[in-house]
């Protein structure tokens, strides 16, 4: 059967076909531009943030290059920092690193090393004031081992109940709560089957107060838990203690 097919239907069969794209393609292309030149306020801040970051970093940068250059710092004995603005100054061009590497690794250590230590320290000394019993036990022990004498690496790792004190502080607050991970291919794992691309989401603060892990007592202080291993603290389960 012959359809006829009228002027007005096919200005309307144009104008879904042809206008209405049309019409799409130039406002999302204004969107598009309008957004590249229009930003928000928290746009803008957080891009001055990084800015302000990136140039602290520098001149923290410079003033050592300053040092390196004058010789009055080398590699002996030299911190981090040391090690890569002479990796920036390699005179090999395959060893050499970039300045925006030496600034991203620079915040790496700042913020993964930094902030996880220090956090550790203040609920070690909150947990310490207020187990006063625990404090006397690692100061007796540090006094035992040292005496007068400053700690030197190969005594600190001796510190026994130092450790069991620490590793308590971490199960109870651990200064990264969470961790992430992505699924590169198929897996077996124990009787779960994880497919690629899946992603993994760990929480260690939910896993460190697990009653049926820990014991009843998971919400208590009591490095003694720790007195021998961490498979027998964690009823066999040493993959649920992630200190870091
Ligand atoms: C109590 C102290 C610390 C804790 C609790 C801690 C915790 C962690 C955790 C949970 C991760 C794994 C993150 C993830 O894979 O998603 C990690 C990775 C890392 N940490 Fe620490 N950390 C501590 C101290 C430090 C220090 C002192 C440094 C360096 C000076 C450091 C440098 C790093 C780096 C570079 C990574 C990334 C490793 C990678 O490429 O996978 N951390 N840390
Ligand atoms: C530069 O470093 C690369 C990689 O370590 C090495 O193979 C090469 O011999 C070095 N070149 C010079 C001139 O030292
Ligand atoms: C503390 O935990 C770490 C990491 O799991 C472990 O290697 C160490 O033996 C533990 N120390 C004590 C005293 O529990």
């Amino acid at each position: 059967m012959l359809t006829i097919i009228t002027n007005l239907e096919i200005l309307k069969l144009m104008l879904i076909v042809v206008i209405v794209p049309l019409v799409d393609v130039v406002l999302i292309s204004f969107l598009y531009f309008y957004s590249k030149i229009y930003k928000t306020n928290d746009e803008i801040e957080s891009e001055e943030l990084v800015k302000g970051i990136h140039n602290t970093i520098l001149e923290i940068i410079k003033k050592r290059e300053e040092k390196v250059m004058t010789g009055e710092g080398n590699s002996i004995g030299g911190d981090f920092l040391q090690l890569l603005v002479e990796a920036h100054h390699d005179t090999n061009a395959s060893l050499k690193i970039s300045i925006e590497d030496l600034v991203d690794e620079y915040k790496t250590f700042y913020i993964a090393g930094q902030e996880t230590t220090s956090t550790l320290l203040a609920w070690t000394i909150f947990l310490l004031a207020i187990h006063t019993d625990w404090q006397e036990k690692a100061r007796k022990e540090v006094l035992n081992l040292f005496g007068k004498q400053n700690p030197n690496p190969d005594g600190i790792t001796k510190l026994k109940i130092m450790g069991m004190i620490i590793n308590e502080s971490l199960r109870l607050y651990p200064p990264v709560i969470a961790i992430t991970r992505k699924v590169e291919r198929e897996v077996r794992l124990g009787k779960l089957t994880l497919l690629a691309n899946l992603l993994l989401y760990i929480p260690t603060l939910a896993l460190h107060h697990d009653p049926k892990i820990w014991g009843e007592d998971v919400h208590l202080f009591k490095p003694e838990r720790f007195s021998e291993g961490i498979a027998k603290a964690s009823n066999n389960n040493i993959a649920a203690f992630f200190p870091c």
